[in-house]
């Protein structure tokens, strides 16, 4: 008992500390809109009773199990799911919302990865003590890092994500074609495939190409794939080159080329996933928690067993993907932060991700569940998993992430659908995010 108060009054003490350095560097001209306001003291994890858990729309199908696991053993503490949209960026609509009329009717938030920063420095979720997490270090550090925000702790990854690439192994095989490696390799396969019988009327490829966050990354994974960048290491947007012409020119004439459908412009993952497994695509371009959906037998998936999982391809070589994922944190103006707190560690433990792997093949963050020999055997995409997720490339660390995506999505989409020439597109973009991204 003594422990846990002393515990809890340095909790409170770190908190007061983090909240002034906050606040000082929200006076400090950094490019967000300085927000939160209020209390330095916010981010004390006090208060026990329900709460309520935001989160995009479940396509796992398992969160419901995992939310009653807790409700099961908190009786007096139990999480209300909150289902927003699909897309990720109409969750980060409703929060922003919700943040900014500091209401308390989110407790727990389900946030993408590319929105810490956001909301760390406009302080709508609050800074958690590390040491309150003390499993953080056996997680996979890419994940880590995407839950901080100028070294600060303030979201814990429950999920990661790393592209792949989703291949129908019956058809390549039929073909006499290995997986490809290189976007030539693809195309040279599928003029192969797309020559049997049983492939006639699908398409080549397809990602995710309507105009929202997976445009980003789709759009971001061809320009690094490509051997380009969009922001570089140095922090500065560097995408007016010709290896990002490259990798946007690769989607453009993908379409000209009908190796993409046109119905691709149309696709966020649910409609992608849905065209595989309706057997429209010899390769498509998902998130892991396709695999588990399309490899289901209860007639939901046409392509159960005739599946495989590759690396993502590129120009010259391997391809790069963007890192995804997401991570939990607690909004400022909730209430009951002690059993958001406690929440958030029991979604994160490796005893309920492991349930979730074997549910729903979802990215998990611990590192050791990659290595585990029984969950290889029984999951073999988790080896081309991890190497994805090892090698991936962040999205910007933004504070003003909400328009530096937009920005992408505008020049992406402009150049797919045929609006704005490649090379134009890249100048207007390298322009905009110049303006944006001052740091
Ligand atoms: C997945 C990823 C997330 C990404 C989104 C794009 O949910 O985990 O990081 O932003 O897809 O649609």
């Amino acid at each position: 008992m003594r422990f846990e108060r002393s515990h809890a009054r340095r909790a409170v003490a770190l908190a007061v500390t983090s909240g002034l350095v906050l606040l000082a560097s929200a006076c400090g001209g950094d490019d967000g809109d300085g927000g939160g306001g209020g209390e330095a003291a916010g981010g004390a994890l006090e208060g026990r009773g329900p709460i309520t858990f935001a989160t995009g729309k479940d396509t796992s199908g398992n969160l419901v199990n995992q939310v009653a696991a807790w409700n099961s053993q908190h009786p007096d503490e139990k999480v209300e799911i909150k289902e927003l949209p699909e897309s990720a960026d109409a969750q980060r609509q409703q929060m922003v919302q919700n943040a900014q009329a500091k209401s308390d009717a989110f407790s727990v938030l389900n946030l993408d990865v590319v929105w810490t920063a956001e909301f760390a420095a406009n302080r709508w979720i609050t800074e958690l003590p590390e040491d309150q997490f003390p499993d953080l270090g056996k997680l996979l550090p890419s994940t880590v890092d995407t839950g901080k925000y100028r070294d600060k702790l303030f979201a814990v990854p429950v999920t990661s994500d790393g592209g792949l690439l989703y291949y129908r192994s019956d058809w390549l095989q039929k073909a006499g074609v290995q997986p490809p490696k290189t976007w030539d390799e693809m195309k040279a396969a599928c003029d192969k495939v797309l020559a049997l019988p049983e492939a006639k009327g699908a398409s080549c490829y397809a990602g995710q190409f309507e105009k929202y966050e997976g445009l980003t990354v789709n759009f971001s994974e061809a320009v690094n794939s490509a051997g380009g960048v969009v922001v570089g290491e140095d922090g500065k947007p560097n995408v007016d080159t010709p290896e990002a012409l490259a990798g946007l020119e690769e989607l453009v004439n993908g379409f000209k080329n009908k190796e993409i459908p046109a119905a691709a412009i149309t696709y966020k993952e649910e409609e992608g996933r849905r065209a595989f497994q309706e057997g429209k695509l010899v390769f498509h371009r998902n998130w892991p928690y396709v695999y588990a959906l399309a490899g289901k037998t209860d007639g939901s998936s046409k392509v159960a067993g005739k599946f495989q999982v590759a690396p993502l391809p590129g120009k010259s070589g391997p391809g790069v993907s963007t890192l995804g994922g997401h991570n939990y944190g607690i909004s400022e103006f909730a209430k009951n932060k002690a059993t958001a707190a406690d929440f958030i560690k029991f979604m994160s433990s490796e005893e309920r991700q492991k349930a979730n792997v074997e549910k729903t093949s979802q990215a998990p963050t611990w590192a050791s569940l990659y290595d585990d020999p029984a969950l290889n055997k029984q999951f073999p995409y988790l080896a081309p998993l991890k190497a994805s997720i090892e090698t991936a490339k962040s999205r910007p660390k933004v504070i003003k992430y909400g328009d530096v995506t937009t920005a992408i999505q505008d020049a992406a989409y402009g150049a797919l659908t045929n609006k704005t020439p490649p090379k134009q597109a890249l100048t207007d973009l390298q322009t905009k995010l110049s303006s944006l991204i001052t740091q």
